[in-house]
């Protein structure tokens, strides 16, 4: 069996993996990219949770459950009738499907263009040897100087109730249901709960959720998780804070979760379904890191550095598999700034101005501080609000839901953070990432010219009414 020999190996091709693979290419390396997910067909599915159960099927079917939704309940008073409105779910899944093998062609085909060999298959390490590392890609073994380990993560089970993807769900069945279940429960609320019960419940399902902690989206600023959970109880999701799940049985007629509520009571929670979204477990099993003895710390994640070293000399890991924000664009990041470090330069992450967004409707967007982590810093801080109600282009679309919300610096006026719920907040989240990156004052934004009629006017409203100075409010 011969070995090949490559300068870069990347195991796995999320999004952390195809594109540190695609950088190291672009960089004049010889790259190979590892990947074992498949399809239901069998073939080669590369581009990782992100794009096979994650980010972009979730949003495809977030779409078409949104249409359904106004169609249903805000077409008419735009004077648009429709009778016999329906749903297809069989055909909403296909067409997800479909938007997700187009990713996964893309990413071959950007494979092909950049010249990066790609393997589909099972990575391991096999052992150290002549300066580098063997790798077992299925059958074969490859040698690399340097090795990129992108292997993402799973979803974590809640104990005694794993998943079996037909009535306890993590993200891969909650994306796959072939009919809206009639009652649907969520244990934890956080970015996947919120996501996918929304898409179930605008499509008719009812939804519960029971959440551990006593507060609603901890990490979103209080003043923006407030309203959104105010739009959320109002369209209908019941959403229980504070509760201890107890026991969960499951059986041929549903599953019964049995929990005790914020006030101590012991409740019964009886549904046809339940997604489980309580977090995410890196994915270093079989890798075989025992091996080359590559560190992983007590919840499995690899060990790295600031600029993602491993404690292996030319082993890099990005990601999921290690320590920050479970993030697609946070992976890609990483991958980017590695493959420029291997190749000399000075690649950078600034984890200060990665920006996060909940594509629920309201969407909820931030980058940089809240005003809790910067009254808990003692910071001194200006803060200025601008509600989309007084925005014209949100009149005109008919949304009117949610705010943005400026946090500066008292002294400097630098942006310490900016948090919107609202109409497409995950566009307009953009301007602030460019303005922080750029050590933008709020000032600069209010002096900025935005296009009318915008919702871009609200960002940079919010922006004069940190100096208390709105016009259109
Ligand atoms: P992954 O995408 O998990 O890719 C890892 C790859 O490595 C996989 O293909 C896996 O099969 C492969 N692999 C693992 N072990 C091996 C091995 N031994 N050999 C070969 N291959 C291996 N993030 C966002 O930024 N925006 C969103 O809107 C968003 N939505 C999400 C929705 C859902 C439902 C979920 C679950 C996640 C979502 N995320 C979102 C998070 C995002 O999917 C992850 O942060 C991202 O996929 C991490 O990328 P990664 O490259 O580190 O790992
Ligand atoms: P999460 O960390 O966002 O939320 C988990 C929630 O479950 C928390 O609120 C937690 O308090 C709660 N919880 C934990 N254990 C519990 C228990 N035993 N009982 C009840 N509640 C419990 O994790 P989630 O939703 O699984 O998503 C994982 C990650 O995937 C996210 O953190 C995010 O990084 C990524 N993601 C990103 C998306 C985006 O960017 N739009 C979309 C979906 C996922």
């Amino acid at each position: 069996m011969s070995t090949k020999q490559f300068d870069v190996i990347v195991i796995g091709a999320g999004p952390g993996g195809y594109i540190a693979a695609i950088r190291a290419a672009q960089l004049g390396f010889s790259v190979a990219c590892i990947d074992k997910w498949k399809n239901e067909k069998g073939d080669p599915a590369p581009g990782g949770t992100c794009t096979n159960v994650g980010c972009i099927p979730s949003k495809a079917l977030l779409q078409s459950s949104e249409h359904y939704h106004h169609a249903a309940h805000a077409f008419a008073d735009h004077g648009i009738g429709l009778d016999n409105l329906s749903i297809d779910v069989k055909k909403m899944l296909s067409r997800k499907d479909n938007v997700v093998k187009q990713n996964n062609e893309g990413i071959l085909y950007l494979f092909k263009k950049n010249k990066v060999a790609f393997f589909s298959a099972k990575a391991s390490f096999v052992k150290a040897a002549d300066g580098g590392y063997e790798i077992a890609a299925g059958d074969e073994v490859l040698k690399g100087k340097q090795v990129i380990v992108a292997t993402g993560s799973n979803a974590r089970a809640l104990p005694g109730a794993p998943f079996d993807e037909v009535n306890i769900l993590s993200n891969n069945g909650a994306l796959a249901l072939s009919a809206v279940p009639k009652k649907l429960g969520l244990i934890g609320s956080g970015v996947i709960g919120l996501e996918m019960g929304s898409v179930w419940r605008r499509l008719g399902a009812e939804v519960t959720v029971l959440e551990a902690l006593p507060t609603f989206l901890g990490a979103v600023d209080e003043q923006i998780a407030k309203e959104a959970l105010k739009s959320f109880t109002k369209q209908g999701l019941k959403i229980n804070l504070g509760v201890k799940v107890d026991e969960v049985k499951n059986s041929d007629a549903g599953v019964s979760v049995a929990y005790t509520d914020a006030k101590g009571q012991a409740q019964t929670l009886a549904v046809d379904k339940l997604i489980v979204s309580i977090g995410r477990v890196p994915n270093t099993a079989g890798l075989n890191a025992e091996a080359v003895g590559l560190k992983l710390d007590e919840r499995g994640c690899i060990v790295v550095d600031d600029e993602c070293r491993t404690n292996l000399p030319g082993v890099w890991a990005v990601g999921d598999v290690v320590r920050g924000p479970m993030l697609a664009h946070k992976a890609e990041e990483e991958g980017v700034a590695v493959a420029e470090r291997i190749a000399g330069q000075h690649g950078h992450v600034n984890f200060n101005t990665i920006p996060w967004v909940i594509y629920t409707s309201p969407e909820i967007a931030w980058v940089g501080e809240t005003e809790q982590q910067l009254k808990a810093r003692g910071a001194a801080y200006k803060a200025g609000t601008f509600p989309f109600l007084a925005n014209g282009r949100a009149r005109a679309l008919g949304d009117t839901t949610g705010m943005v919300k400026f946090l500066a610096d008292a002294k400097t006026d630098e942006i310490l953070g900016v948090h919107i719920v609202g109409p497409l907040a995950s566009e307009l989240i953009s301007e602030a990432v460019v303005a922080m990156e750029f050590k933008a004052s709020s000032e600069d934004i209010a002096r900025i010219c935005h296009a009318h009629p915008s919702l871009s006017e609200a960002t940079k409203e919010a922006a004069l009414a940190v100096d208390k100075r709105t016009l259109n409010f």
